[in-house]
């Protein structure tokens, strides 16, 4: 495997791939390497001959008092799993590398589907998130990029952003790995006490009754959530949103007629987690 930390090196790398006509599939994430990640390095790897795998933790997607500092930094372990996963790239660029002049130098906004969901309670967070992800396909210029579903609005502002910046990239998505008990696999679960551990999967399990219910009775959308949020609360977990969305964009919705998603973000002590459950047609 050959670990860059500069955009040179990487090209220059990636330049010879493409001279042997090898294709190339881009996973970006922020370290902290779990089972969830390595299910996207499984995709990229049936997309394309060659696999690259981004490590970043990037400053602009994270609020004031929000965990920028104290987020899991586990290089050398990562290193090891992707070395062991047969991946072709790990790049992880300083700062200076993806913002040459600066944070605010250039930004990237997405309009619409970063509004309301994860991005009402983060605001500026997916401006970062559009932002960094366009510098690293800039970097990469990848074939495929590779998503997780569990972060499904990223996912969506992602696709929104490739098309709108006429990006010549497939924007791939793989589903949720969870733990045997239904919790989604995410670097925060760290931040989880053991009882808080143990309450955890009850998200999950607020979202699979509350569409199990919409197959025993007629329901709408509100219905729906309001069934969700009571579970949560049940449960002690403090509901941030519960929300039915269109699949395809995230667009707000009363019936429950086409292809749906139920998406949640819920507080257990100070740990903010987040789940989501496509529903209805596909
Ligand atoms: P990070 O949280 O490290 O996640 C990297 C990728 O892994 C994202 O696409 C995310 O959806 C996916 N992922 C995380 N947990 C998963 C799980 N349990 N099942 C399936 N996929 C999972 O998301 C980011 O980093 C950043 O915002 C990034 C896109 C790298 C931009 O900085």
């Amino acid at each position: 495997m050959y670990a860059t930390y500069t955009v040179a090196q990487l090209r220059e790398v990636l330049a010879g791939y493409r001279r042997a006509g090898d294709r190339v599939a881009l996973v970006p994430t922020m370290g902290n390497l779990h089972a969830g990640h390595m299910a996207l390095v499984e995709r990229a790897r049936e997309l394309a001959e060659r696999v690259v795998v981004s490590v970043y933790v990037n400053p602009t997607q994270f609020g004031p008092g929000e965990d920028f500092e104290d987020y899991p930094r586990t290089f050398e372990t990562d290193r090891e799993r992707l070395l062991a996963a047969g991946v072709d790239v790990l790049f992880a660029p300083s700062t200076a590398e993806v913002y040459p002049d600066g944070p605010s130098a250039v930004a990237v906004t997405v309009d619409r589907v970063t509004e309301g969901l994860c991005g009402a309670g983060r605001p500026g967070h997916f401006g970062g998130v559009a932002t960094i992800v366009a510098k690293l396909l800039c970097a990469a210029r990848p074939d495929y990029a590779v998503f997780g579903k569990k972060d499904y609005q990223q996912w969506v502002v992602v696709r929104r952003l490739a098309r709108n910046l006429l990006l010549d990239v497939a924007i791939e998505a793989a589903p949720i790995v969870r733990e045997a008990d239904g919790l989604a696999l995410s670097s925060r679960n760290g931040y989880l006490s053991p009882a808080e551990r143990q309450t955890a999967p009850c998200l999950y399990r607020a979202l699979q009754e509350a569409v199990r219910a919409v197959e025993a009775r007629s329901m709408d959308a509100r219905e729906v959530e309001g069934e969700a949020r009571r579970r949560l609360e049940e449960c002690g977990m403090e509901p941030e949103y519960v929300e039915v969305r269109r699949r395809e964009d995230l667009a707000e919705v009363t019936d429950l007629a086409g292809p749906r998603v139920l998406l949640a973000a819920a507080y257990l002590g100070g740990t903010r987690l987040i789940d989501n459950l496509e529903f209805g047609p596909s």
